[in-house]
């Protein structure tokens, strides 16, 4: 195909070896950021929470999994940036691991962030974690320690549909589909928090420390005048012995922990989908280049091939229609042995680039090979030659075909996801099974010159519309918010990307329906 001419003009800033050094320190700033959100809460509440002999949340999950299982902590910057950063992680770790072989989720409130409380990004997390609990079989291990909603914050967590109590509305339906819920109670657990043991299949609680009541002691007190201690409400004891809320009674954190793991030990076995899956084989080039082909300058095009050769197995990539629609790269390949296609873009979405998409999903849905998109994408193309040929007719028809695509879809943003580009390359949306940022990357309705030109033209103001834009589209920004699932350093996105779409396997098959292709 000839080349447009916007491409000829792109070749020239392709990525090189030039922005190695500035990306090294994208990545010291990312660990540093990601060291401040995983260290809990303030020093007095952690030495606190320690003089009453209770582990952190952290801590609890690296006794609760396999030795040497990787913990996928998702959405560790949930809140980053609001509430003058007084909620880490939003005051709960959520994650998969693996407990005694076995894939679990695992949603752990840290009591040392305002007393485990929960603001909009917190429940935001829980019903996140949920979701692809649901969507992918996997049981769900509570540890519970939480004081409940954030009284000053309740107009924003209390009364919507994805508010507090769709965590309890989501356990039912957990409950339903016969995924196994198990709570272990090793703090407050209070008001409607006190459902989430309630709920669950089977509960641990932890003597003299844990505590389940729909009203506390204050409560209590100031409704009837009973006056009574939380552990004599509802502590262990009451609750193993009188109440019959909780089924087993532990000594402490470390006890309930291995209580937990022995019970996940019994669970039933659930059989993956079964499907060719090779010997994992390294790929041809080392991980950290994947540093020298991205830039934090967005208006340079990165070679998405490289990178994609730097995530899959050696030498397993097989381009698909490499003559055609050169503006979005399209592929089979195997990551860490699993067969994937992958979709990724070289430039804005032409009409025959979004043709190709839509057909190469088509083939992934009907060999039953789960995708893989990655994201730069700053829209599809624009001017008058285009709208004549009908470029909202072929975007459309990547949109359909991304949308009723049934495999299981990862989206990596490797750089820009602006505009339409960001639904058709399988956006929050879209329900990708997993959304995943690279610290640099940015998200938006466009780039922020942009806008501000765009509102130039219209008439419109634009005063600092470039700094705003420029401010809300970081990766820090979308993690915050949960519009992705976290943010990843490049080097460990291969074993990452390995992990979840061994972890979408749980999945059962489902075939694809597509709606009217317009032609
Ligand atoms: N709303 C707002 N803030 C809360 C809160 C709530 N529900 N529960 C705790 N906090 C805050 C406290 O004000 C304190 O804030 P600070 O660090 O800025 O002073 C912090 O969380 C820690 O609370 P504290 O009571 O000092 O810690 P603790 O470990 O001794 O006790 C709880 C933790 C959760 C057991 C206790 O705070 C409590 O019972 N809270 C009320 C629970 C409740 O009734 N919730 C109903 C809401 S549905």
């Amino acid at each position: 195909m000839e080349k447009l001419k916007h491409e000829e003009a792109d070749d020239a800033a392709v990525t090189d070896n030039v922005s190695q050094v500035d990306y090294r320190s994208v990545i010291t700033e990312f660990h540093r950021r990601v060291a401040t959100v995983t260290s809990h809460g303030p020093a007095k509440a952690v030495e606190k929470h320690r003089e009453r002999g209770k582990l952190l949340a952290r801590e609890r999950i690296d006794l609760l999994v396999d030795r040497r299982s990787p913990f996928v902590e998702l959405s560790s910057f949930a809140a980053y940036g609001q509430y003058d950063d007084a909620f880490p992680s939003a005051g709960i770790v959520t994650g998969i691991g693996l407990v005694n072989g076995r894939e679990c989720m695992i949603v752990a409130n840290d009591a040392t962030v305002k007393g485990g409380t929960y603001i909009r990004e917190t429940i935001r997390k829980h019903i996140r974690a949920q979701e692809i609990a649901m969507q992918n079989q996997l049981p769900c291990i509570y540890l519970v320690d939480s004081g409940g909603i954030f009284l000053p914050e309740q107009a924003q967590v209390f009364p919507d549909r994805f508010d507090f109590g769709r965590v309890f509305f989501n356990q039912a339906r957990l409950s339903a589909e016969g995924i196994p819920q198990i709570a272990v109670v090793m703090g407050s657990c209070t008001a409607g928090g006190a459902y989430v043991p309630a709920m669950c299949d089977e509960t641990i609680i932890v003597r003299n420390q844990g505590t389940i009541f729909i009203g506390g002691p204050p409560l209590v007190k100031a409704a009837t005048g009973e006056e009574v201690s939380a552990e004599d409400l509802g502590g262990g004891d009451v609750h193993t012995k009188i109440s019959g809320v909780a089924d087993h009674l532990a000594d402490d954190d470390v006890h309930a922990l291995r209580i937990c793991r022995d019970l996940v030990s019994g669970l039933p076995r659930v059989k993956k989908r079964e499907i060719d899956i090779a010997a994992a084989v390294e790929p041809e080039f080392p991980a950290e280049e994947l540093y020298n082909y991205v830039s934090t300058d967005l208006k340079k095009r990165i070679d998405v091939k490289a990178i994609t050769e730097r995530l899959v197995d050696g030498e397993t990539f097989q381009e698909f229609k490499a003559e055609y629609g050169k503006t979005l790269l399209t592929g089979f390949a195997r990551i860490k042995g699993i067969p994937v296609g992958i979709i990724g873009n070289q430039s804005f979405l032409t009409a025959e680039a979004a043709r190709k998409g839509a057909h190469f999903i088509q083939l992934c849905n009907q060999r039953q090979v789960p995708l893989l998109f990655l994201q730069n994408i700053s829209g599809f193309i624009v001017g008058k030659k285009y709208e004549h040929e009908g470029i909202a007719r072929d975007g459309a028809k990547l949109i359909n075909a991304v949308a009723n695509s049934a495999v299981p879809k990862i989206t990596l943003v490797v750089g820009g996801s602006f505009g339409a580009g960001n639904y058709a390359m399988a956006g929050r949306a879209y329900d990708p099974d997993f959304l995943l940022m690279w610290p640099h990357s940015r998200i938006a309705v466009m780039g922020g010159e942009q806008a501000s030109g765009v509102l130039q033209t219209i008439g419109g103001k634009e005063n600092g519309l470039i700094e705003q834009f420029e401010q809300e589209s970081t990766a820090y920004y979308s993690s915050s918010r949960l519009w992705d699932d976290g943010i990843f350093d490049p080097v460990d996105t291969r074993d990452l990307l390995g992990f979840l779409f061994r972890v979408t396997l749980n999945q059962p098959v489902k075939d694809a329906r597509y709606g009217v292709f317009r032609m």
